[in-house]
């Protein structure tokens, strides 16, 4: 098995160890990304073989999927309490923070989080880092208007920043934002860094998701292995 497949084999174990913690009548916050791909085949299995769940999706892609999948959909205007969220992540750090947003979803995906009683988060176990920052950018949603003012801002905090591409136009979000990816030599105090970025005029919101995650499900060559937020339910 080649390391590509390696790599889906362990997100496709967390995914479904997850997957399988969903129980009927649950309001369910899809994340977004190849990893909660996988969550969403299995949560659309159990649909099909009767669990009654609604999605509350965090990206037009998720949605998508999920539909294809067969999962009844609605939005936070409906149901503004979310009993758990299941989404990936980029890096994960020993107090099981996160950087999150690779996808561009990062914005949408934070509002869920925050709203739900439970975030599960699932990752392989290449994931697992030291230091955030370490091995990915941290994403930054900023507004278009201005942009490289707010980037000139952003370079005073990380080393350097790049305005996120694709086909050779600015990346757009779901809220129709632009995206900085921002590279650190390391983020000593997430916390801090998550709280000074969000003050900078233009941010919409960046990728540190501090304190937050409830649970994380690893993918080993070994099996799932869980790692638990002190005090969370
Ligand atoms: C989407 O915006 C991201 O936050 C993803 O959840 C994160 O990038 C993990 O993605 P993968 O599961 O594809 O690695």
């Amino acid at each position: 098995m080649d390391t590509e497949q390696l790599e889906k084999k362990l997100k496709r174990l967390a995914a479904e160890h997850a997957a399988d913690e969903v129980e009927n009548e649950m309001i369910v916050g899809l994340g977004t990304g190849s990893t909660t791909y996988y969550a969403l085949l299995k949560l659309g299995e159990r649909v099909r073989g009767g669990l009654d769940i609604i999605g509350i999706p965090t990206s037009q892609q998720t949605a998508k999927i999920a539909t294809a999948q067969g999962i009844s959909l609605s939005t936070l205007r409906e149901h503004l309490e979310v009993d758990v969220t299941i989404d990936g992540a980029d890096e994960v750090n020993p107090d099981l923070d996160l950087i999150k947003g690779a996808g561009g979803a990062l914005v949408r995906e934070k509002i869920i989080a925050y709203a739900s009683k439970r975030l599960i988060i699932i990752v392989d176990e290449s994931k697992l880092v030291e230091d955030l920052g370490s091995n990915f950018s941290l994403p930054v949603e900023i507004v278009p208007f201005g942009w490289q003012a707010t980037q000139l801002a952003l370079d005073r905090i990380c080393r350097r920043s790049e305005l996120r591409y694709v086909d050779k136009a600015p990346f757009i979000s779901d809220n129709g934002n632009y995206i900085l990816d921002c590279n650190f030599d390391g983020i000593p105090d997430p916390a801090q860094t998550e709280r000074i970025i969000n003050n900078l005029p233009g941010v919409v919101e960046n990728g540190l998701f501090v304190n937050r995650a409830d649970k994380v499900i690893i993918g080993t060559a070994s099996g799932t292995r869980i790692q638990e937020r002190r005090g969370a339910a």
